[in-house]
């Protein structure tokens, strides 16, 4: 696990160059590791980012006795045959959503579950309702405590049975963890207004690679006959656009030119576009998006809403990007209304922004440029924000809160060194 007690020194103004490699999508890998759970023979999964949310999903399949190997870097491989529901350790399932996967897994597996209240960036209030609707649809009966949630198959001999699940609102998790729960479920299950997110794909095409019968993902509406047993594989995770995003934008606000490795531009679409109308040159080089950029900034208006559309995800770096534009710009999230806790420190460090609640939506009004300030990050893309912005400052600044950078950005130091950024990270 990362440490706590960490700061990043970032020193603003240098132009990024070069090339940088994205690594495997943590919100892909995080489903797919709990569907090792499902499978009594060996999955080996390629491409994992090595972030601290991936090490404590680990650890969770680790306590709940499935063995786990290093391969290399990047490649795991793992055997939940000997694996049993409810052991997860509380401190571990609080400290990330995804870790509310395990209880479609092992309802799956075991037709029981018990998890505690899963925990994650607490950006917003984050609802469990359609994923309780989902196991309900499939015959589950759900308990709640003030710690413990608990659901089980209505006999408890038999495993839940399919089921038809209408969602309310597109929800990522939820859909997962529906497919979680159908995959091994007793006859067939459809998902209707399914998320489309393409770590939904990725998903089903890790399980479809283990033998079950998953259509539709990536559609709204998604059917799965159920099979009695999943048979061993080798995965590899899809590239994580949220950080391919992430870096484009870096070098977006810092300037200069650089290309982002292991990408697949279709999911970046939104990002892409965006990023030509703040004024960047953006090339599709099939599997790598190179970005020129002078550093000037033209203003924006970004809806965030589910995929798609604009990513959530991306939101706070766009924020950060677009606080030096030379202009009026917006940002609005139709995902997580509230994700604005990041605004705070940008206009420490000179930006002006105005959250206005009642809309879920920031006004930037641009800036000529912003100034290295001490600021500390909230959550893994607020992380991303401050980073951002620093590169872009005058002077130096000082980021703490870096185990929440940590939690999805993959030797994120050695990556912008590598680009040319002068950042470092010591100790607290
Ligand atoms: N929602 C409900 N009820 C539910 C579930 C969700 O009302 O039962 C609402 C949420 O409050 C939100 C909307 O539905 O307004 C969408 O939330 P979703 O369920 O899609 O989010 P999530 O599954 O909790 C995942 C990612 C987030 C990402 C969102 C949206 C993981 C582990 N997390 O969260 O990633 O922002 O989808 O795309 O995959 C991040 O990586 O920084 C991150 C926060």
């Amino acid at each position: 696990m990362a440490s706590t007690s960490t700061k990043l020194i970032v020193t603003g103004g240098s132009p990024l160059h070069g090339s940088v490699r994205t690594s495997g999508m943590k919100n892909a890998a995080l489903p797919i590791l709990f569907a090792c759970l499902l499978n009594t023979e060996t999955c080996v999964i390629r491409n994992l980012p090595r972030v601290t949310d991936i090490d404590c999903s680990l650890h969770i399949l680790e306590t709940a006795g499935a063995e786990i190997r290093w391969i290399d870097k990047d490649t795991v491989s793992i055997n939940a045959a000997g694996a049993r529901y409810g052991l997860s350790d509380p401190s571990d399932v609080q400290r990330l959503r995804g870790s509310l996967y395990l209880m479609g897994a092992e309802l799956g597996r075991f037709g029981h579950s018990k998890i505690a209240r899963p925990g994650g960036c607490n950006f917003a209030p984050r609802p469990i309702d359609q994923h309780k609707k989902a196991f309900t649809s499939m015959g589950a009966v759900i308990m709640e405590g003030q710690d413990f949630i608990w659901a089980d198959s209505q006999n408890p001999k038999e495993p839940l049975e399919g089921g038809y699940v209408s969602f309310d609102i597109q929800s990522v998790g939820a859909t997962a963890n529906a497919i979680l729960a159908a995959t091994l479920a007793k006859g067939y299950s459809e998902i209707e207004n399914a998320a489309k997110e393409p770590h939904i794909v990725d998903l089903a095409n890790f399980l479809n690679a283990c033998g079950a019968e998953i259509r539709g993902a990536g559609t709204s509406t998604i059917k799965i006959r159920g099979v009695e047993r999943l048979h061993g594989c080798t995965y590899e995770i899809i590239p994580d656009m949220i950080e391919a995003g992430t870096l484009l934008v870096m070098a977006a606000g810092a300037g200069g030119d650089v290309t982002v490795t292991n990408v697949i531009p279709q999911h970046l679409k939104t990002v892409t576009a965006k990023l030509i109308e703040a004024g960047m040159q953006i090339e599709d080089l099939g599997d790598a998006l190179r970005i020129r950029s002078d550093g000037n900034v033209a203003p924006a208006v970004v809806k965030a809403a589910p995929y798609p559309n604009f990513p959530t995800d991306m939101q706070p770096q766009f924020a950060a990007l677009l606080s030096v534009c030379n202009g009026e710009s917006v940002i609005e999230d139709n995902v997580f209304t509230s994700r604005f806790q990041y605004v705070e420190a940008l206009n420490r460090m000179g930006a002006s922004i105005q959250y206005d609640s009642d809309h879920g939506r920031a006004l930037i009004t641009g800036v000529k440029y912003l100034t290295g300030a001490k600021v500390t990050a909230t959550d893994l893309r607020a992380a991303a924000a401050l980073v951002i912005a620093a590169l872009i400052a005058k002077g130096e600044s000082e980021i703490t809160g870096i185990d929440k950078l940590k939690r999805g950005y993959e030797d994120i130091v050695e990556k912008l060194s590598g680009l040319g950024a002068v950042i470092r990270e010591i100790p607290e």
